[in-house]
């Protein structure tokens, strides 16, 4: 199930018990670098069941072993999943779990911690990105800086059907991405209180880069 709130028509806020435990463990300090990792995964995973929630079906005949049958089948290329370096990368396989055949793009950016500006080093999609459904990946929306450029990023290219995922968003990167990109759904796992004077999220969990690859 996912939650809405009035301010933010967008954003779709999963709710469900084990995503709520998974989140304490993976916000708590004293969580260890493999724990994180595996818990970004998991949580991934029940943000990809709620993203995927309206993807288009077709019917399809099959032969079970008793009888002849109407079945489902998406009728959509598999969507490319799109982590934004670094900490994208930890919601890959959460994404791809659900996503077998997803292929996997790459977003370089990284923010400046002076200017909080996104800044780009690195892209690369499949060659038959335009046939697919974008899904962004990034653990953290905080100003919404790097969300913002990785959109754009995209739409320059000619791409659409994009989403944004995420697991935790700060109302104003929520405000900003929305007023940037209204057009893009963004999925997060929670909607955080607000930024503190650095720009990182409260109560948030720190540096989530920093956390998955053990760069602290
Ligand atoms: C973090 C995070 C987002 C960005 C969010 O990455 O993973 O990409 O900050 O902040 P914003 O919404 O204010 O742009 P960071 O720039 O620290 O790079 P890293 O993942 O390489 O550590
Ligand atoms: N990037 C992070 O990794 N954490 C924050 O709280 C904000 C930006």
């Amino acid at each position: 199930m996912t939650l809405k709130t009035a301010e933010f028509p967008t954003l779709n806020i999963i709710s469900h018990p084990l995503v709520a435990h998974k989140l304490t463990l993976l916000r708590a300090k004293e969580t260890p670098q493999q724990a994180f990792k595996a818990l970004l995964t998991e949580i991934s995973v029940f943000i990809t069941y709620e993203a995927t929630r309206h993807l288009p079906l077709e019917p399809v005949e099959i032969e079970t072993p008793v009888m002849r049958t109407l079945g489902s089948q998406l009728s959509e290329k598999q969507p490319m999943i799109l982590p934004i370096l670094r900490a994208g990368l930890g919601m890959v396989d959460g994404v791809a779990t659900l996503l077998p055949s997803a292929k996997v793009g790459h977003i370089g950016l990284y923010r400046d911690e002076e200017t909080r500006k996104p800044k780009q080093y690195y892209f690369k999609v499949p060659s038959d990105a335009a046939e697919r459904r974008c899904f962004i990946c990034d653990p953290m929306l905080a100003t919404g800086g790097s969300a913002i450029q990785a959109v754009h990023m995209l739409k320059e290219r000619g791409l659409k059907n994009i989403i944004f995922l995420c697991v935790l968003a700060a109302p104003e990167g929520v405000a900003n991405f929305t007023a940037a990109h209204p057009d893009v759904p963004i999925f997060t796992a929670s909607l955080d209180e607000r930024l503190n004077e650095h720009a990182y999220i409260i109560p948030g969990l720190g540096d989530a880069g920093d956390r998955l690859f053990g760069t602290l």
